[in-house]
């Protein structure tokens, strides 16, 4: 299992889009949303949380510390926050695990199982970067939502896609989201 968590930062669309393409490869998914997340996805697309349960497989309470995922013996394979905020970040690198997101999040990262943070936030402070600095030497993957341009992207969907993409090399689930680059004569 693949457990997705959304919190309160813009770019929620990123996670509707994983959860759409890991449901279309056939990986199972966990989904977990933070109280803010909830607003966001309201927000930004429309979306309650109960339209995302169509698209996961299991859905888990944000605030349920007895949830299978906030224990190492529940082995679910990787997680991915996304879009991942400033605070849930901080309370990774920090082990403060007041809920089952930042829990699961713990979970992975002591359990050395893959952990995907994508945070959307810019500029970053001292205390963001220094954050990602400690996740990172954990062994925690910081994937910013900073899609490129080299695949000359003609709509949101295809710089959505990017960022998808990269997550599903890192999972190393095959797919055709983005076109690689090849290489070219840069002065042709
Ligand atoms: C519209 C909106 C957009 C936000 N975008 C971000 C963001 O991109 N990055 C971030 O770190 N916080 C962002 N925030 C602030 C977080 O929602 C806030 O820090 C919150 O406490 C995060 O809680 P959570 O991590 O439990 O979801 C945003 C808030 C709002 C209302």
């Amino acid at each position: 299992m693949i457990i997705v968590g959304i919190t309160g930062a813009s770019g929620v669309i990123y996670a509707v889009k994983l959860l759409e393409v890991l449901n279309k490869v056939g990986k199972e998914t966990g989904l977990i949303v933070s109280e803010i997340g909830e607003k966001i996805l309201k927000y930004e697309l429309g979306l309650s949380v109960n339209d995302l349960k169509e698209k996961s497989d299991y859905y888990f309470e944000y605030r349920d510390l007895t949830a299978p995922i906030n224990s190492g013996s529940f082995l679910f394979e990787s997680m991915v926050i996304i879009p991942c905020t400033m605070k849930t970040l901080s309370a990774i690198a920090h082990g403060y695990t007041d809920n089952a997101l930042t829990r699961a999040a713990d979970v992975a990262l002591k359990e050395k199982r893959k952990l995907i943070l994508v945070p959307r936030e810019t500029p970053l402070r001292l205390v963001h970067l220094e954050n990602m600095l400690k996740i990172c030497k954990e062994g925690g993957i910081i994937l910013p939502a900073a899609p490129a341009f080299y695949h000359n992207p003609k709509t949101i969907d295809e710089l959505i896609n990017f960022i998808v993409g990269k997550i599903l090399d890192i999972l190393e689930i095959k797919h055709d989201l983005f076109k690689r680059w090849e290489g070219v004569m840069l002065d042709k």
